[in-house]
This record gives C-alpha cells, sequence and structure tokens, in this order.
C-alpha cells in the first residue's frame, strides 16, 4: 500500500500501525487492508475515467467487482468513493444489500444464476442483470415480470479476445463458459427486446483479469461497437459495459499501465470507432476489482521453520509460515508470484534466496516462489507479502481445518477489524456429527 514505510527501528507501518503492534494484537497470519489508500484508488480511478470519458463527451459507471474481496465495510467504502457495486452471486448480493448499498447500484452476473437468485435480485431491484446465456432471456423477463418491474439487462458478449498480462489473443477464445457466441448476439438482442418486462441497456464483455496494456481492451471495444452499430437499427443502445481486468504490479518486474493511462487510451478507442461507424458515443461502464483493492491489501505471516535444502551445487533456504494456500491459493492455482520482506527488523545479513512455503500438507503449498530475504531470516520473524488485497481473502478455503484469517483495516494509526477470523469452534460448528460442546469439554 502507498502508506507502507519502513521506520528508523526496521518496523514496516502500514497505515501508520506498525506491523509488529499489528500481529500482536490480532494475531498472525492476518490480512490487513490500508482503508485511505483502497479509498484513494477507487476515487483516482473514478475521476480518471470521469475526465477522460467526459472529454469525448459522455459518462462512465465505475462498478466494483466484488469478487476480488467484499466486506460490508469495503463496499461502503467503494460507494462513498462513487462506486456501483458488481456482484456475480447471491451470497455478495447478500452481503452488498447487508452494507446498505442501493440495490440500484448494483449489477447482477454469473454464468449459472439460480432462478432463485434471479427472482432476489428483480425483487430488490437491483441496477442491472447480465445475461450470460439464452435461457437466462426468460428466466428473468419472468421473474421481472411476476415483481411487476421492468429489469435493466445487459448482455454479455464473447467478443472472441482473450487477454492475459502483457498479450491478448485476437481469436480462438470462443471455448470458454462466459457470454453468448457473438454472432448470436443480434438474435438474442431482439429477443430481449421482445420482452416487455426487460429494458434492453447494452453490451458487456470481459476478455480476462491482470492485462497489463490497453491493446486486448481496443480490440473488444473496437468488435463490439460494430456490433452496437448493427443493433441501433433496431432500437436505443444506451451504454457499453468493457468489463473490469486492468492488471496490477505483484513484483518488482511488473509493470502494468497507470489507470489514467488505461483511461484515457481506452477514451481514445471509444471516441474513435465511434466516429468511424458514425454512432453515438454510449455511456460507458466498467468493472475493475483487483485494480483497486489489491495494492491495498497486505499478509502478514510468522516464520515457523526455516531449511536449507541442497539442490546440486545450490541451496534453496525454504521458510515456512503459519498460513498459506488457504489465505492466498494464487501461487497454487495460477503459478501466480508474491515478494515478501520481514516485517518488524532490518539486517545486515546477506540477502539469501528464499522460498516461502506454508503449512499445508502439499509440495505445491507455496506463498513465494522465489524473493531474497535476509539471510539471517529466522524462526519468529514476522514476514509481509504485499499486493494481496484481491483475490486472497475472497478465495481463502479451510484447507486442513485451518481457520480463515482475520481481516484488519489500518488508517491514521489506528487499526480495527473488518472481518473476524475463524477458530476450530466455527469449522466444528458445521459438523453435524460433533456433539454440541463436546470439543471444548474433551
Ligand atoms: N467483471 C467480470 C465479468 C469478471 O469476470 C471479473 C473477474 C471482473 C469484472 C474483475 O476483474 P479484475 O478487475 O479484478 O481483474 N481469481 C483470479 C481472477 C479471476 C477474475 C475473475 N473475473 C486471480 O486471482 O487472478
Amino acid at each position: 500500500p502507498s502508506s507502507a514505510r519502513r521506520t528508523d527501528d526496521g518496523a514496516i507501518t502500514i497505515g501508520g500501525v506498525s506491523a509488529g503492534d499489528l500481529a500482536a494484537q490480532f494475531g498472525t497470519p492476518l490480512y490487513v487492508i490500508d482503508e485511505t489508500d483502497a479509498r484513494t484508488r477507487a476515487a483516482q480511478l473514478r475521476a480518471a475515467f470521469d475526465a477522460e470519458f467526459a472529454r469525448i463527451g459522455t459518462t462512465v459507471r465505475v462498478y466494483y467487482a466484488a469478487k476480488a474481496f467484499l466486506s460490508t465495510e469495503v463496499a461502503r467504502w467503494m460507494v462513498e468513493a462513487g462506486l456501483n457495486i458488481d456482484v456475480c452471486s447471491g451470497g455478495e448480493l447478500a452481503v452488498a444489500l447487508a452494507a446498505g448499498v442501493a440495490p440500484g447500484r448494483i449489477g447482477f452476473h454469473g454464468n449459472n444464476k439460480s432462478r432463485a437468485e434471479i427472482n432476489d435480485a428483480t425483487r430488490v431491484g437491483v441496477g442491472t442483470i447480465i445475461i450470460d446465456s439464452p435461457v437466462e432471456i426468460e428466466r428473468v423477463a419472468e421473474a421481472a415480470g411476476r415483481h411487476g418491474m421492468v429489469q435493466n439487462v445487459r448482455l454479455r458478449v464473447n467478443s472472441g479476445v482473450h487477454a492475459h498480462t502483457h498479450e491478448f489473443l485476437a481469436t480462438s477464445h470462443e471455448d470458454q463458459k462466459f457470454g453468448v457466441v457473438f454472432e448470436d448476439a443480434p438474435a438474442l438482442v431482439a429477443a430481449i427486446r421482445a420482452q416487455p418486462s426487460l429494458n434492453f441497456l447494452g453490451l458487456h464483455c470481459h476478455i480476462g483479469s491482470q492485462i497489463f496494456g490497453v491493446d486486448g481492451f481496443a480490440e473488444s471495444a473496437s468488435r463490439l461497437l460494430s456490433l452496437q452499430a448493427d443493433l441501433l437499427a433496431g432500437g436505443p443502445v444506451p451504454e457499453l459495459n468493457l468489463g473490469g481486468g486492468f492488471g496490477i504490479a505483484y513484483t518488482s518486474v511488473d509493470d502494468p499501465s497507470p489507470v489514467a493511462d488505461l483511461a484515457a487510451a481506452l477514451a481514445d478507442i471509444v471516441a474513435a470507432e465511434c466516429a468511424r461507424r458514425g454512432i453515438p458515443v454510449p455511456v460507458i461502464a466498467i468493472e475493475p476489482g483487483r485494480v483497486i483493492i489489491g495494492p491495498a491489501g497486505v499478509t502478514l505471516y510468522e516464520v515457523g521453520t526455516t531449511k536449507p535444502v541442497r539442490i546440486g551445487e545450490n541451496t534453496r533456504l525454504y521458510v515456512s509460515v503459519d498460513g498459506g494456500m488457504s489465505d492466498n491459493a494464487r501461487p497454487a492455482l495460477y503459478g501466480a508470484e508474491y515478494s515478501v520482506r520481514i516485517a518488524d527488523r532490518v539486517s545486515e545479513a546477506a540477502p539469501a534466496l528464499v522460498r516461502v512455503a506454508g503449512k499445508h500438507c502439499e509440495s505445491g503449498d507455496i506463498v513465494v516462489d522465489a524473493d531474497y530475504l535476509p539471510g539471517d531470516v529466522a524462526p519468529g520473524d514476522l514476514l509481509m507479502v504485499p499486493a494481496t488485497g484481491a483475490y486472497c481473502w475472497s478465495l481463502a478455503s479451510n484447507y486442513n481445518y485451518v481457520g480463515r484469517p482475520a481481516v484488519v483495516a489500518v488508517a491514521d494509526g489506528e487499526a480495527r477489524v473488518i472481518v473476524r477470523g475463524e477458530t476450530i469452534d466455527d469449522l466444528l460448528a458445521r459438523d453435524a456429527g460433533v456433539p454440541r460442546s463436546a470439543h471444548e469439554v474433551s
């Protein structure tokens, strides 16, 4: 986070609170979110997109992609920064509503929303539902009709563009579960328009996540705007949702485009493509998650064991911490890379190549595959892994009956729990075979 500092005594502070104090007060592993940083990123992103799209004569709706990290507190920060909330399950919807988010500010996604989810979403009056397959048209229309309302919908289209980090693929990504087939979109939009209980807002596409450049977005926007031009013959298409996916730096080699540059480039592309086709510039919607909350979070771990492992001529120092793939599945799932540092002291010791491993019974349980720590790293040291705000807590599991860690928000020298950690009692409470309180008695 932008507030992380190394003080004179070697301790790292986040939001003005020392990592050592956080660990002492709340235990480890611990997710720490810098509230000011998260709020600032949300507000700055919105301001950048507002300014760039105002320049081309339109407005932008920014949705925060709640799948990256959601709690009621964080949902409120996002709304206070002027963002809407994008949810993709009934559970995420319930949390957003519990946070007091106005239903009209919620967009509801999912490639297999249940009938109950669709019913609840239309009943509470979510702002938009993103239709992801042909059968959903009737399902959403019927639910909206039942509640006597007209539901705004977008149609998610597979633009055929797939992007990840540096590259994008312009073709051959049709074979995936999200969105409707590009060529089918006109007929499906006609079917939406034929439903009196549906109001067609526009198209949606999402081309991937952790994207560094603008080329994939440009290609996808161009394809969708060509479709948009065709659809205008049959009625209004007021909006275009370009999805999320803006990348962040996890290690020092990552070099994502700054958000302001992405906003400027996207506005230029949209303006040029609309001008070329002679169509009005639609209202633009975007749905970033990671770029807002990812850099605002860190995870603190305590070192339990260190073990030099000889590999031929070389030695790798394995440093095992008190969490792992249950609080950060991304290295195991995606080969994701992170960095690490000692958070409670500085050392003059020569750097050693380390691999930070978790405590789970699985050899793929890696937190940081390769980084350097002072060679005297030892049991009891406090480690900080930056950029864990997105897709870590939200992807956390209870593998090996390890409770999910607490989430603490820090700001202006104060820390407070925003999601309590799980205890073994929480986990045993769901086991129907445990006599009540037996585990406490034994
Ligand atoms: N909109 C839609 C329709 C999405 O599917 C996603 C992410 C987003 C927005 C937000 O994308 P973001 O701006 O956060 O990149 N678990 C993976 C990432 C999965 C992303 C899923 N969809 C990871 O940890 O890398």
